[in-house]
């Protein structure tokens, strides 16, 4: 028996009892009569003592020459500590050591496993094991373990069932890159992994299963940011028999269970908000609510005068800052910097001050008088002491402009409180999206989404407008979730995808076996899918997924730890018969 307790679960309960604890020194202090050890295992630290008067001199030269992060295992006496500290569970014991073994050394660590480490991002990645041995990693980890429970246990509760499906796969179109896997047998033939298990849900609901679910790695070849990693988890959803309320009620009811047994959060019903309302009063279709700075649309209250930059603009659109006429000039200047950077794209920023007794000064006083200015403040909701922030371009551009002004204007003002939570459906988004670059369409889903009904016809006439049985699911301006009810019928299938540009032979050959799965009494059917990283970096009041992802990858794609992606070796590359032509 390597150890009769963890060394987070000595109480003083515990006193006068002989135990056996293994873990790691995190660090020691040496009196040289006396030595103290703090031992750490996953629940928690224990204080050893070792003593000149009740321990053996060997074992006290033992003890001195415990380094840091060296493994071992004490038995020994629990007893009354005399100096308690209450920061800790144990603090009130210490254990007396009789017999110390080591059971492994250790160099000396390149970062302190502590709180507040010394160690860079880079370091702590290559060395993430140890990493891992940080009380913020390793609650995270448990956080996510917590999560994943609560959501196997929810699902299965409502008759779910968790079923695998194949990682080497075709392509699932979601939007990014695949990653590509050479197969050896079919030379010449690539796996794609799956960026999402989309087409193979679906054929279990055509197979009767009726309710899936599944905790699930994805693969996305895109670019990287704080909320996107290559390899993700999803907990995958699919239903048999539903319409979008019968989805929205399900999932808004695991969001609520979560919130409530993670966070001891309970929340209201989840507002609804249509796509076009979220661009249109956000700029963005991931909104968040936990604070207001709606936009105010300002054309009819800033054209027509001879301020050409606005007349010019498609779009002249504000926000008020609550209490941002508090602003100094050069605050209100590094914003102005702040939207003009690349990428925000602005190419300058009208501004308004509206003072305590409800006079305005703006900087194009010159053009717009104080009445144009009540106005200005009526559309943006602007009160005394407030902020105006004008932007205006062309629609789209502008509308991103302005979220992202918005969203960093509420982090300084702390605004974006984690302990808060704003979940948000955001429904009717467009059916397909157009790619400027191209000219082409894409589904803005995925080619597996229906239209809402009677749309199908507009598809030829007005593609643009064509809005689809689709939603996600928001949470404090994080999209953490998206699905939508899926076309059922080979003849919709094909109409959608020669839509968006495949030949019928490119459908059969990519998407045949779905088409085929139709022809055989598929049922009417829907889901959705969380994020689950983001899911629970979110629930512990974070951002960045890397942090609950044991082994993530870097900005780059690239695991440090291990070194990949690397080269393969001129053997494998000839079985799997790939030239490399470098
Ligand atoms: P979607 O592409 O919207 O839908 O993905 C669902 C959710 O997965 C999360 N997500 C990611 N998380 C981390 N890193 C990434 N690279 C990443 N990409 C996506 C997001 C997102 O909301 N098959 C459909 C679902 C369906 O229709 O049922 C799908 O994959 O939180």
């Amino acid at each position: 028996m390597y150890r009769s307790h963890s060394c987070g679960e000595l109480r003083e309960s515990d006193i006068n009892k002989t135990v056996t604890l293994a873990g790691w020194v995190q660090k020691s202090r040496d009196k040289g009569f006396m030595v103290w050890v703090d031992l750490r295992d996953r629940y928690g630290v224990t204080q050893l003592i070792f003593d000149e008067e009740r321990t053996s001199t060997e074992i006290i030269e033992k003890a001195k020459s415990l380094g840091r992060e060296f493994v071992i295992q004490v038995t020994g006496e629990v007893i009354e500590r005399v100096s308690k500290n209450d920061k800790i569970p144990t603090g009130g014991i210490e254990v007396l050591v009789s017999e110390l073994t080591i059971l492994n050394e250790s160099k000396l660590p390149p970062f302190t496993i502590e709180n507040d480490t010394d160690g860079g991002e880079d370091i702590r990645m290559k060395y993430r094991y140890l990493d891992i041995r940080r009380n913020p990693v390793k609650d995270s980890l448990v956080f996510r373990h917590k999560v994943t429970m609560e959501v196997r246990k929810y699902l299965s509760e409502k008759s779910f069932i968790e079923i695998e499906t194949p990682y080497l796969i075709k392509s699932t179109p979601e939007g990014a890159r695949d990653f590509v896997v050479p197969s050896r047998m079919n030379e010449g033939q690539f796996y794609a992994l799956p960026q999402s298990p989309q087409t193979f849900k679906q054929l279990l609901m055509v197979g009767g299963m009726d309710k899936y679910f599944q905790i699930v790695k994805c693969f996305r070849d895109e670019d990287l940011r704080a909320d996107r990693q290559p390899e993700f988890t999803q907990i995958d959803c699919e239903m048999t028999f539903v319409e979008q309320e019968d989805i929205l009620n399900t999932f808004e009811g695991l969001t609520r269970h979560l919130l409530k047994e993670i966070n001891g959060v309970e929340v209201d019903k989840f507002p609804r908000m249509l796509y076009d309302d979220a661009m249109r009063l956000y700029g963005n279709d991931k909104p968040d609510i936990r604070f207001g700075m709606q936009f105010g649309e300002m054309n009819e209250v800033a054209k027509h005068k001879d301020f050409n930059v606005f007349n010019q603009a498609e779009l002249v659109v504000g926000i008020a800052v609550p209490g941002g006429n508090a602003y100094t000039r050069k605050q209100i200047d590094n914003l102005i910097k702040w939207v003009k950077r690349p990428q925000i794209g602005a190419l300058g920023m009208v501004y308004c001050r509206v003072n305590e007794d409800g006079s305005f000064k703006s900087s194009v006083d010159k053009f717009y008088d104080q009445d144009d200015l009540t106005k200005w403040a009526e559309v943006t909701g602007a009160k005394p002491g407030d902020l105006i922030c004008v932007l205006s371009g062309e629609t789209n551009k502008v509308r991103a402009q302005l979220s992202a002004l918005r969203m960093h204007l509420a982090e300084e003002l702390g605004l974006r409180k984690p302990d808060e939570f704003a979940p948000l459906w955001v429904v009717d988004f467009p059916l397909l999206e157009l790619d400027e670059e191209t000219g082409h369409y894409h589904a803005m889903h995925h080619p597996f989404t229906s239209p809402k009904p009677g749309q199908l016809e507009l598809l030829d006439s007005k593609p643009g407008e064509v809005k689809a049985n689709a939603y996600d699911l928001v949470l404090n301006g994080n999209e953490i979730g998206g699905g939508s009810i899926r076309i059922h019928d080979k003849e919709t299938q094909q109409i959608m995808l020669k839509h968006l540009g495949f030949s019928d032979e490119e459908a059969k050959a990519q998407f045949g076996f779905l088409m085929d799965a139709f022809e055989y009494g598929a049922p009417p059917h829907g889901g959705i899918a969380f994020g689950l990283d983001r899911l629970v970096a979110i629930l512990a009041g974070q951002e960045t997924i890397r942090d609950f992802i044991a082994f993530p990858k870097n900005n780059s794609g690239r695991d440090v730890m291990i070194d990949a992606p690397a080269p393969l070796d001129e053997e494998q590359l000839k079985e799997l018969n790939i030239k490399l032509d470098m």
